[in-house]
């Protein structure tokens, strides 16, 4: 059988390993074959384009509640439309549990809120904030053998944080079972007790949480955490890294053999702690936890990047309005800077900002991009070879990127449900103008052409990444008696 359904013809095609010439042949919405002279029933003229694996977002927050009770603008409709529309064919987000609740109820609702919504295919990591005995016995063993196997905790946030001795708990669990764990890493009591001394001297605004959410805060829990999982011989990914202080932990943790992963995001690259000092309330738009660091920090993450410490580079989309019930406004003027929601969306402007700074100026290279973007996520997430490649069998997730066209990116022009983005007047260079999910056009002319609802849950295998190294500070006896 030599015919295919669809042929993207005369394009340059990258993957996080190669760079290459090739007609790609699609079937039943997977990629049947590379090669020349490919034909098909339609064919889509490539040449001149770059052709690359459709993006994977692993993490972004969609139809979620914050640990401060405010909804997320964007559900799975406009959260998923706007991760297509910026070259994302895969979104991971989080089945949030709240304190009290069953985790396979969390699931189910969460489930429940996706179903028929979504443009593109999605997972769910879970949020494990309430690590109980029927969670931990019997509801996430079952649930990460069911294909939900990885989970984030937090070291900070009333609603949200665990005890030292509950991430050892969480961790020898994962352990067990074959998880992927991922962290936000911020010292608690730094950041409540700065927090404090801020509001009594009076200093309610935007900058105080960027002071109170301190580089050394994020330091001192992202080595805390780096050490309980080398005790207890856990890999595991440090989430939404900001500041040279945590890129460095990573770094050493890298460098004796751990395995360690870092995630960092578009505000890291090109938001600063001088945009959290702007006019009246605007320096609440770029309000995120861990908070855009000084200008000659951005340095240091664009060395991350470079250099191997970073494995992933996701949007972190955390969509709470500006204006409205629940959104930043209403929480400066209700008390300051403790009550705005934290985050900052940025699931549509992700993967062309990266290309823009990063491949077009030289920082790194088209592979180092793909990798960065797409393929290391599937890989950490259990949804690789399926996802983040362009490879005989893969799904045919394709962005379609014309390298040379000049955008500027504008609120009006993004397709998520809020009232704002923070990079408003960015120049950027190149933007994936058509792109593909499972064979499908769902984005064309950079907007989106698909139905809603198309998309599909995707079950994750138990990544080999989070496989332990075998490499325990105890004796065998020891170790058997302690984790199993
Ligand atoms: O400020 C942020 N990052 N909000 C989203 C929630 C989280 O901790 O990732
Ligand atoms: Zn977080
Ligand atoms: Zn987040």
């Amino acid at each position: 059988m030599a015919g295919y359904e669809l042929v993207i013809k005369g394009g340059k095609v990258a993957t996080a390993a190669d760079t290459f010439m090739a007609d790609i042949g699609i079937r039943g919405g997977k990629i049947a074959a590379l090669g020349d002279d490919l034909a098909g029933d339609r064919v889509i003229d490539a040449r001149g384009k770059l052709v690359l694996p459709g993006g994977i977002d692993s993490h972004v927050h969609v139809a979620q509640r914050s640990g401060m009770g405010v909804d997320t603008a964007d559900d799975f409709a406009s959260g998923s439309t706007s991760a297509a529309c910026g070259g994302t064919t895969t979104i991971i987000s989080f089945a949030a549990q709240q304190r009290g609740q069953s985790l396979r109820q969390v699931v189910k609702d969460y489930h429940a809120k996706a179903e028929g919504q979504a443009l593109i295919d999605y997972a769910f990591h879970l949020i494990i904030s309430d690590p109980t005995e029927q969670v931990m016995g019997q509801e996430l063993p079952g649930l990460i053998r069911d294909g939900y196997t990885s989970f984030k905790i937090y070291t900070t946030y009333d609603a949200l944080k665990l005890t030292d001795r509950q991430v050892l708990d969480v961790l020898s669990l994962a352990r067990r079972e074959g998880a992927m764990v991922m962290v936000h890493a911020e010292n608690h009591d730094i950041i409540a007790w700065l927090s404090d001394k801020l509001v009594q001297a009076g200093r309610m605004g935007p900058p105080s949480h960027g002071i109170a959410h301190a580089a050394i805060a994020e330091r001192e829990a992202t080595g805390r955490v780096i050490s309980m999982g080398e005790l207890l011989d856990v890999p595991l990914l440090i989430v939404h890294v900001s500041g040279c202080e945590a890129i460095e932990e990573i770094r050493k943790a890298k460098a004796r053999g751990l395995k360690i992963y870092g995630e960092t995001c578009p505000q890291y690259l090109f938001l600063s702690a001088e945009d959290l000092e702007k006019e009246g309330f605007d320096g609440a738009m770029c309000m995120c936890s861990p908070p855009p660091r000084e200008a000659a920090n951005q340095e240091s993450v664009w060395t991350g990047l470079t250099t191997g410490v970073f494995d992933v580079f996701s949007s972190d989309h955390a969509p709470y309005r500006f204006e409205g019930p629940g959104g930043k406004v209403a929480g400066m003027k209700a008390g300051g800077f403790k009550k705005v929601p934290n985050g900052v969306p940025g699931i549509e402007i992700r993967v062309p900002m990266l290309f823009s700074e990063g491949v077009l100026k030289g920082r790194i290279d088209l592979n180092q991009f793909v990798a960065l973007t797409s393929t290391n996520h599937a890989k950490l997430y259990g949804l690789h070879p399926r996802k983040g490649t362009i490879a005989v069998g893969a799904d045919a997730d394709i962005a379609i990127w014309d390298p040379a066209i000049e955008r500027t990116i504008t609120h009006s022009m993004l397709h998520d449900a809020m009232d704002y983005t923070p990079y408003e007047g960015r120049k950027v260079t190149g933007w994936p103008m058509t792109v593909l999910s499972r064979g499908e056009v769902v984005v064309d002319q950079g907007e989106p052409v698909a139905k809603i609802g198309r998309g599909q849950f995707l079950s994750c295998d138990k990544p080999d990444a989070a496989r332990p190294r075998g490499h325990l500070p105890f004796t065998p006896e020891i170790a058997k008696s302690i984790l199993f």
